[in-house]
């Protein structure tokens, strides 16, 4: 059915307080935003992805891992959040919670403490619950899981395998399984990171 009335999907001008530190004159609208952000995501993954990355646990590496996959279009990306967020912890903590999780991650690593996949989803799981980021904390997360992975020398997870765009089931299956893993019980988003 075509209606001509109809505005293409995501075509709705972004709001003045969503532009805010947007690099790129041409995005105006939320489908434009989609295509910019996609295009730095992948050139961000092909960067982390193409060698070993010498120090992965560290705050240094999840700064620069995020300023390459949004810092084409956000002029702040790699920079931690300075506001607060319906998620996420208060801004003053996300220094000491990022390296504490570095710290913890680097201990997992190196005592096999848990196998690869839980290693990665719990990883993941700290990342977003600081969510260090003014925004791109799930995309980012998501990229560092599968970056502890294949340094593990193991292959990426396919989180749901599906969109995980807002109001999807795929993305209410991932919302549930990580408001578990808020109570420390991780078996959901490991089933749901490997499904
Ligand atoms: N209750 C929640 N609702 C939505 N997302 C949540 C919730 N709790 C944690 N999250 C995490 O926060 C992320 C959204 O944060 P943010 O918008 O900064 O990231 P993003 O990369 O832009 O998101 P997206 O997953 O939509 O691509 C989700 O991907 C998810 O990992
Ligand atoms: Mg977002």
């Amino acid at each position: 059915m075509t209606d001509l009335f109809r505005e293409p999907e995501d075509g709705t001008p972004l709001e003045p307080g969503e532009r805010e530190g947007l690099r790129l004159t041409w995005v105006t609208t939320r489908a434009d935003l989609n295509i910019a952000e996609q295009d730095n995501i992948d050139k961000g993954a092909a960067w982390a992805f193409r060698a070993r990355k010498p120090a992965l646990m560290t705050v240094d590496f999840v700064r620069q891992l995020h300023t390459r996959m949004f810092g084409d279009v956000w002029a702040w990306a790699g920079q931690y959040r300075r506001t607060e967020r319906n998620i996420g912890i208060a801004p003053h903590m996300i220094g000491v919670q990022t390296s504490q999780l570095m710290a913890d991650a680097c201990y997992w690593l190196e005592h096999e403490t848990y196998e690869p996949v839980e290693l990665a989803v719990r990883v993941h799981h700290r990342l977003v619950f600081i969510h260090p980021f003014a925004n791109g904390n799930g995309r980012h997360a998501r990229m560092m899981a599968d970056l502890v992975l294949r340094r593990l020398g193991r292959p990426a997870l396919s989180w749901g395998g599906g969109s995980l765009k807002q109001i999807s089931e795929v993305r209410r299956a991932y919302v549930a399984a990580l408001r578990r893993a808020d109570r420390e019980d991780y078996e959901a988003l490991i089933a749901f990171a490997r499904s």
